[in-house]
């Protein structure tokens, strides 16, 4: 009886494989509509190194792993120094259990930008979005993955000492754009990534970032729109306006690059923009109409009518933690939760409703732990 019962479960197991090799990972699924993904940034290898003396960002992919997400979000920053040769191939390397699992979707950071840093990142990503994730999700990928990438046939400068960069900088806030930016459905939602290194490789074409976003809000079948830059729009460490109003284009702060994106995202109903760069938790719910929502308590609940955006700071993939302080401004006023510690964060998409849960990691690549920080709902 007993090798019956195991030959019936190995044939059960055979069943399902072969259902996944010939229909893909979402084959089985049952509800179209539950499914779930995981979003973090800011690893930051080292190239000669694996964990550059955090052992917490190997930890990471095996939680991510235990956590069975559909596909995985990256706000950025893959890598210490982008512009290094290897530095892609390396992180491909590291990670590569997760990768061969489960679709990735990245943004470019400000350790990716540099001229040779973001060439790299576009070699390495044309292989993640076109290759990579293909072979991860099965042949089903192009049906149930609908990707917008290098759609964009403008001919835009690649240099800042492009004589052409004034005259573009009326469509690129920075004048430059090496076409990273893409866009994908997947079930009920869009996600949308900006090419946002820093609030000066401010890289995607407005026109197009408006016809992505317009033509996600006019199907009526997409239920959410999630964002992906490295560069947040709100923090609570990162200063609001230049640090020297005398020298305006100076210095790493948020308002900038706010200016540049905040009303398209609230005219098309934006539901969460992930970012990185700060290297924390880091969390803001933001009215249309800017009404102040900071509670002593942070809400648990929040409707999804499209009067507010949510703006979520995910940094903590191994990054050194930051140490900033606070600022008090008009991110302050919006301010829910954070914590600085090595997390990913899952959402889990059932129709309308989506339900966020930062996982704090711990241990190494061989002791992986994760605990739930907060868990908050959004809908319907
Ligand atoms: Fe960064």
């Amino acid at each position: 009886m007993v090798t019956q019962r195991r030959g019936w479960g190995s044939l059960c197991r055979l069943a399902v494989a072969v259902f996944s090799i010939l229909f893909g990972r979402a084959g089985a699924e049952a509800a179209p509509g539950v499914y779930s993904f995981v979003v973090f940034g800011d690893n930051q290898f080292a190239t000669d190194s694996p964990t550059s003396g955090v052992p917490e960002r190997m930890a990471v992919p095996e939680v991510i792993l235990a956590l069975q997400p559909e596909l995985i979000l990256h706000t950025g920053d893959l890598m210490d120094h982008g512009r290094d040769p290897e530095a892609y191939d390396r992180f491909v390397e590291y990670y590569r259990t997760m990768l061969d699992a489960i679709p990735f979707f990245p943004t470019m950071g400000n350790h990716d930008a540099g001229y040779e840093g973001v060439r790299n990142y576009g070699r390495f990503l044309k292989t993640q979005l076109l290759e990579r994730n293909a072979a991860a999700h099965g042949p089903r990928y192009a049906e149930e993955f609908t990707l917008w990438y290098d759609e964009d046939t403008t001919a835009y400068p690649t240099r800042f000492d492009d004589p052409r960069v004034a005259e573009f900088r009326t469509v690129v806030p920075s004048g430059v754009c090496f076409k990273t930016c893409y866009a994908f459905r997947f079930r009920n939602a869009v996600f949308v990534s900006l090419e946002q290194g820093t609030r000066w490789w401010s890289n995607t074409p407005l026109p197009w970032l408006e016809k992505t976003l317009r033509r996600a809000r006019e199907d009526a079948s997409v239920d959410h729109i999630f964002v992906i830059m490295h560069h947040p729009m709100y923090s609570s460490t990162m200063l609001e306006n230049p640090p020297n109003p005398a020298q305006p284009a100076k210095g790493e702060c948020i308002a900038p690059v706010r200016v540049l994106y905040e009303e398209l995202f609230q005219r098309h109903d934006v539901t969460i923009v992930f970012s990185g760069h700060a290297h924390l938790y880091d969390r803001f719910y933001v009215p249309d109409d800017g009404h102040a929502t900071h509670a002593e308590t942070p809400p648990t609940t929040f409707p999804h009518d499209g009067k507010a955006i949510h703006y979520i700071v995910t940094g903590g993939g191994g990054g050194p933690l930051n140490r900033g302080g606070w600022q008090t401004d008009k991110s302050s006023a919006c301010f829910q939760n954070r914590i600085r510690a090595y997390h990913v964060i899952q959402v889990q998409v059932d129709g309308r409703k989506l339900t966020l849960t930062p996982y704090l990691v711990s241990g190494d690549a061989a002791n992986p732990a994760h605990r739930a920080f907060e868990t908050f709902v959004i809908g319907p």
